[in-house]
């Protein structure tokens, strides 16, 4: 875990020392704002940790981390217009404190420069493939994230369905960060693939977490308005289990509560909350976090690597499962 704390800082100070200093203030303002909001940085770590694990100087993949996390806040930025989220990483978020054209357009200049950091790598024979594999990532998160917002107006949405879904919106971003570090330093193709299957794994189960904090989470710690899937009308796991679960009047007590425009949002929230608890949702969807877990470790095991080199990697996905923020 020592190592992890160490490559954590290391990026840290990479970030901090690529603060962008370019004029218009306007446009560059959120876009210090949202990464100086930190967060868990944890796509670039695994990037970090994916280039470790082959024996590589981390140092040399710096640019590719920082492109993957430049490009997971442009998500966030435009991601929090699209959810009417006021809150993120416990502050503001940058389309409410700066403005909604600030969001779009400081946004919109974060995907360019994440292209910058990533041909930053300097290595010509690797810059083609290095941009097709994040192309590639870059389309389904943009995919998934419009199945989300499809999703909000359908009620017919089965797990299956939602499954698919976060794996584009989540799971990609995660396995790119791995495959993107193992191909930067030049790992073989077998174990880029294992570990980007590796990553598409947990990060289905990052995002089924993210669902049960945004209903169960400590509010102080989660950073997030409480409930927000809730009133969103998100078709996560909790909500599709609950369908699937109530019996007709329950169900229909459900449906009323989104519905209903004379109660307040806490109220609906609770509400809704309380018969997730019924139905033993949080268990269920635990259940299914740990199907996705099981699936991941079995392919780490298989990264043709020494088992103790291996460590580091788990420790953290271990830490990142059972995340309160
Ligand atoms: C938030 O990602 C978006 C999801 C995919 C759930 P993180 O939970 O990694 O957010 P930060 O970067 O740590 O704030
Ligand atoms: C985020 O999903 C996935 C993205 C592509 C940004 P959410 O909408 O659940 O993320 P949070 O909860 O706002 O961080
Ligand atoms: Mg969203
Ligand atoms: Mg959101
Ligand atoms: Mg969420």
């Amino acid at each position: 875990m020592l190592r992890v704390l160490f490559l954590q800082q290391l990026y840290q100070d990479f970030q901090s020392s690529h603060a962008f200093q370019d004029e218009p203030k306007a446009l560059y303002q959120p876009v210090n704002y949202i990464l100086e909001l930190g967060g868990k940085r944890m796509r670039p770590l695994l990037t970090l940790l994916a280039a470790d694990l082959f024996g590589a100087d981390p140092t040399r993949v710096l640019p590719v981390a920082h492109a993957i996390e430049v490009f997971h806040n442009f998500t966030l930025m435009h991601d929090d217009i699209m959810d009417h989220a006021p809150l993120r990483r416990g502050y503001p978020t940058a389309h409410t404190r700066f403005g909604l054209n600030a969001g779009i357009l400081s946004g919109d200049v974060m995907l360019i420069h994440a292209y910058q950091f990533l041909l930053g790598l300097n290595d010509p024979s690797k810059a083609q493939v290095l941009v097709e594999i994040f192309n590639e990532v870059a389309v389904e998160v943009c995919r998934g994230q419009q199945y989300d917002m499809d999703f909000e107006q359908r009620d017919d949405v089965t797990i299956d369905e939602y499954l698919y879904m976060i794996e584009l919106k989540t799971a990609a971003l995660l396995g790119g960060a791995l495959q993107l570090g193992a191909f930067a330093v030049g790992a073989p193709d077998r174990d880029i693939n294992l570990l980007k299957a590796f990553g598409r794994h947990i990060g289905v189960a990052f995002q089924l977490q993210d669902d049960i904090l945004d209903a169960f989470g400590d509010p102080e710690k989660f950073g997030k308005k409480p409930g927000g899937d809730i009133i969103q009308q998100k078709k996560t796991f909790l909500w599709l289990k609950a369908q699937q679960l109530a019996d007709a009047s329950t169900r229909l007590k459900l449906q009323g509560l989104l519905n209903d425009s004379a109660i307040s949002d806490e109220v609906k929230v609770a509400e809704v909350v309380a018969i997730f608890k019924l139905l033993e949702i949080p268990a269920l969807a635990a259940a299914e976090k740990s199907r996705f877990e099981t699936m991941a470790f079995e392919c780490l095991e298989a990264v043709n690597v020494p088992k103790n080199k291996k460590e580091d990697l788990l420790a953290l996905t271990y830490q990142l499962m059972g995340r309160e923020h």
